[in-house]
Formats: C-alpha cells, structure tokens, sequence
C-alpha cells in the first residue's frame, strides 16, 4: 500500500494566512497541519509517501520532511502546477502508485479518534474496490455526501449538494486498489473546471465496489480549511494534550511506536528540539519504554 498526501489548493479561504504559506504548514496549535494527516498514513503502517503541493511550496514541504528517513519513511515529491483538482493526485502520483493500492488523504484533514490505527491497519489490508470514511456533521453540504441504505451500504454520492440527502459527509480519506490509476487518467474535468474525487467515488460506487466505513460518535474529524476551523483544531489538541499529557499526530512517536524507527533514533530527534516541552515529551516516552522492558 502507497500512500499520497495532497497538500495543493489555493487556500483563498484562508487569506490573508496563506498569501505566503500554503494552509498545510500552518500551525495546529505545536505542529505544521501536514503533521495530522501524514500521522494516518503512518498509522496506518504506510511507508512509501508522496507528497504533492504547487511548485513554490514544495520546497518548504522538502525542509520540513527531507528525504522521510529521519521518520523512517520514503517521502517523495511532485508538483501539481495548477489547483486543478484532487482527483488528479492520482495521475500525478500514478508512477508512485505503479502496480500497488493507495490511500490518499488531503493534507488539511485532522482524524482523532479511540482505536484508529488499529482499523486502518486491519481495513487498508484488504481494499478491494474504494473505502471511503464517512462522517456525521451538521453541515453537509460543505463536503461530498454519502446516502446509505439500511444495511448501511452506500447508494449515492454528491459533491457539495445545495440539499444534502443525509448529515454523512465524505472525508478526506480515502483508499483504493490499482485500478483507480485507470479511472483517474479516464476523469473529465467537471462544471468547475477539476478533476473531481466524489468521480471516482461514483466510478467505484457504480460497479458496486464502494464500501463505506462509519467513523462515529467519539470520534474527531476535523478540516482546517477556514479561520474558524483551524483555530478549532488548535483548540481542540491543545485540550487533549494537555489534559491527558499525550500528543496527537506526534511523528516522530507513532514513528517509534510503530517501530519505523529505533529508540536511540528517536532520541537524537527529540535532542534537535532542544529544550522544548516537544523534545523533553519524546525523550519521557523513550525512557519510559526502556524501563518498561527492563
Ligand atoms: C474536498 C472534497 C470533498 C470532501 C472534503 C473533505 O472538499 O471535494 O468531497 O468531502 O474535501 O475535506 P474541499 O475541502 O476541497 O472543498
């Protein structure tokens, strides 16, 4: 399983913060918001990323990461010239993707949530078709809808509908098995000019090979795509952070935990913080394992 993350857009409903930077280096309280997204992948047990952003950014996404081995990881680089779209990660990254599946995530969105990482890692197992994951929100016509059946199978899928058929809004998540390269390359741009994601969802669905997974109450799903939103999401891990003294979407923990990388490793990366209350958390999980298995 491959892994892409999309980190393109124009971000205009974050201007004046994104005339500079794109929206996926901002801060979500003591992290870039790359961070977020790129934590799924990765706990999901995804190595092999690309990352795709314009071309002024991507230099900024390469200071930030390198190469990826410092986590463990492979982390390449393409461009996507013109916001012309999500669909077209897919083509753009169709030689990273060769023979295998992938799982693509936008780069703007935040999951949290009790077990995550165990239902990546057993769901991206086995993707035969699309699994896309849906979520309640009380604004549904921000997003891609999905309309289920009783037994909870979706049947219908519209982006952005004035009248929503449901509160199930379509995240940006989503994993496919090789055969999307062909949909994606087959796609025409729609009314608005881009190559829309909820096509290829709908190319799946309509071969029956779209499969739904519910993320639900008690979990968090979160965009940063407007002012309000991203200070929510500050607001919201720094709450969790610090009452529970555990950080989400620390990489170079989950890179540790998931053993991409070893203990002393993650030490000399908690050193390069110096002495920030984000060095001294890593370097606490390292001696307390230590001393656990001792
Ligand atoms: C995009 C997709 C939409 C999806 C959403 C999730 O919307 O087009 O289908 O529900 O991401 O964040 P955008 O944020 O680009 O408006």
């Amino acid at each position: 399983m491959k892994g892409i993350v999309l980190a393109g857009g124009s971000g205009t409903r974050l201007l004046p913060l994104t005339s500079a930077v794109s929206k996926q280096l901002l801060p979500v309280y003591d992290k870039p918001l790359i961070y977020y997204p790129l934590s799924v992948l990765m706990l999901g047990g995804i190595r092999e990323i690309l990352l795709i952003s314009s071309p002024d950014q991507l230099p900024l996404f390469h200071t930030l990461f390198g190469d990826g081995s410092r986590l463990g990881l492979s982390i390449s680089y393409a461009e996507q010239t013109r916001p012309d779209g999500i669909a077209q990660a897919l083509t753009i990254g169709a030689d990273h993707i060769g023979t295998s599946s992938v799982t693509l995530i936008l780069g703007d969105n935040i999951f949290h949530g009790p077990g995550f990482s165990h239902l990546l890692q057993s769901r991206l197992r086995q993707v035969a078709g699309a699994l896309l994951f849906g979520y309640a929100v009380s604004d549904p016509q921000r997003y891609a809808v999905g309309e289920t059946i009783e037994d909870g199978s979706l049947v219908s899928i519209e982006e952005k509908p004035a009248e929503p058929r449901s509160n199930l809004a379509l995240t940006g998540l989503y994993a496919y098995n090789n055969d999307v390269v062909d949909i994606a390359k087959n796609l025409r741009p729609s009314a608005r000019g881009e190559l829309e994601i909820t096509d290829v969802n709908r190319a799946y669905l309509e071969q029956g090979r779209a499969q739904l997974v519910r993320l639900g109450r008690g979990f968090s799903w979160l965009d940063a795509g407007t002012h309000d939103s991203l200070l929510q999401a500050a607001n919201y891990v720094q709450v969790l952070e610090q009452r529970q003294g555990m950080r989400i979407a620390c990489l170079e923990e989950i890179a540790y935990r998931m053993g991409f990388i070893t203990a002393e490793e993650c030490q000399e990366l908690a050193l390069r913080m110096g002495q920030t209350s984000y060095g001294h958390y890593l370097l606490d999980i390292v001696e307390r394992e230590a001393t656990r298995s001792d």
